[in-house]
């Protein structure tokens, strides 16, 4: 058991404590919001993952994890994750103040030889600066990066594709794989800078390849072909695997946006070509016109367009809608004067959108039911029931998570 600490108890901080509790860490969760530390203490999470409230609960009760805002609380803890929000900047790139911040006010608290880990997405050479940062050169500074999808947060946790470490030395970074023994999984131990660059080349990647689906769905579109055989087909070839080849309403959520701009930003900075990166934002807007075009031009009349959406999260299991595509295009659709109301399971309230709590109301008088988040909820609705209460049966599911025989059969048209 090692004493641990995660300095910023969002997402990934919170996730990351309770994973180290359930390795059999003593964990010291620590953060400056008093409200965020009150509500985590009383066992009450605060942002909506599948499993974490009640694992959070049962780490209480087993007492191997503080929340507090005390920096002393930091003194005798041989092992801190700095898990800060790194927010995108006005040019693209990653603003890494908070998490300079953090580490200047800990920094003078912590023991000799602590080890200071960055778990955050920082820009390449951030552990640099962090080390500019403090006089304390004892500390001994190590990167790795989080590699946490919301909604499935706690099995990433637990069952990693890798885990990377990057350090000045072997040592340390063995030292830091240690935490994690009895994850079984392949460790990288790499320098700082690559493990920094590791984590913005995956996510970067993984959008990309998203666009590129995108692009050959809209063209399946066009040519009459269907989509999912299409990707099936792809991705039967090993090199290129079969996950992440669902066709959506572009990416978004509160990484991938800001991880491919910042990483634009990198290369542009370092005088690198990656004309990649700047092509899959385009088409990842260009999917948002794309859907919006097709509902206007399919639906006709757009003075009295009325849509009900299902999903305003930007993906399932998660009540975040930061960068959602959903808004995105439901904002475009109200720039037309179109009229909407929207449902989703986690998400109850938006600026500037009407939203309910009750799924029958979206399909009161609407020309379109449109669905943009794949919660798998939406499966169990019965069309029979609701197929009444529409003015025009027309569906588009840009997610494909409807049985749209079930649909059809109940009358609905999808376009
Ligand atoms: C992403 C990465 O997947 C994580 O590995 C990483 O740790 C995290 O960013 C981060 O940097 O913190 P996340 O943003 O939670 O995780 O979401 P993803 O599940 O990757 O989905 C991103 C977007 O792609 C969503 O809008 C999703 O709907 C879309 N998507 C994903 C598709 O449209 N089709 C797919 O087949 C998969």
């Amino acid at each position: 058991m090692s004493k641990v600490a995660v300095v910023g108890v969002g997402y990934v901080g919170l996730t990351q404590a309770l994973g180290m509790c359930k390795l059999g860490h003593d964990v010291v969760a620590y953060d400056i919001d008093e409200k965020k530390i009150k509500m985590l203490s009383a066992g009450s999470s605060t942002f909506y993952e599948p499993g974490l409230e009640e694992l959070l609960k049962n780490q209480i009760s087993k007492k191997s994890i503080i929340f507090t805002t005390d920096i002393s609380a930091l003194a005798d803890r041989e092992f801190v994750f700095l898990c800060l929000p790194t927010p995108q900047d006005e040019d693209g790139s990653a603003d890494t103040s908070h998490l300079i911040n953090a580490f200047i006010a800990i920094a003078p608290t912590l023991q000799q030889d602590c080890y200071v880990i960055i778990k955050s997405t920082v820009p390449i050479g951030s552990w640099q600066t962090l080390s500019n940062e403090s006089d304390r050169d004892d500390l001994v500074i190590i990167s790795n990066p989080e590699f946490l999808r919301e909604g499935s947060a706690l099995s990433d946790f637990d069952k990693p594709d890798r885990i990377v470490i990057g350090a000045k030395s072997r040592t340390h970074a063995e030292d830091v794989g240690k935490l994690y023994k009895k994850i079984q999984t392949k460790l990288v131990i790499t320098d700082n800078t690559s493990a920094e660059l590791i984590k913005y080349a995956a996510n970067s990647f993984l959008a990309i390849k998203l666009s590129f689906v995108n692009d050959i769905a809209a063209m399946c579109e066009n040519l009459g072909a269907v989509s999912t055989d299409v990707l099936f087909g792809v991705g039967l070839d090993n090199r290129i695997g079969n996950k992440f080849l669902t066709p959506g309403p572009g990416w978004g959520g509160s990484c991938f946006p800001k991880d491919v701009r910042a990483l634009a930003r990198i290369a542009n900075k370092e005088n690198v070509m990656m004309p990649l990166l700047t092509a899959a934002i385009q088409s990842n807007e260009n999917v948002h016109d794309r859907i919006t075009q097709k509902i206007l031009e399919k639906v006709g009349d757009i003075d009295k367009l009325s849509i009900g959406v299902l999903g305003l999260a930007f993906k399932a299991n998660t009540d975040d809608i930061r960068n959602s595509p959903a808004i995105e295009i439901i904002n475009k659709l109200l720039h037309s004067n179109a009229s909407i109301m929207a449902y989703d399971p986690a998400v109850t309230t938006v600026d500037g959108i009407k939203t309910t709590n009750s799924i029958s109301d979206i399909f009161n008088e609407v020309n379109l039911i449109l669905v943009l988040t794949e919660w798998s909820h939406f499966k169990q609705i019965d069309p029979t029931k609701y197929v009444k209460l529409v003015k025009q049966p027309f569906i588009y599911d840009t997610r494909g998570v409807l049985d749209r025989k079930k649909w059809q059969n109940a009358g609905f048209n999808f376009l």
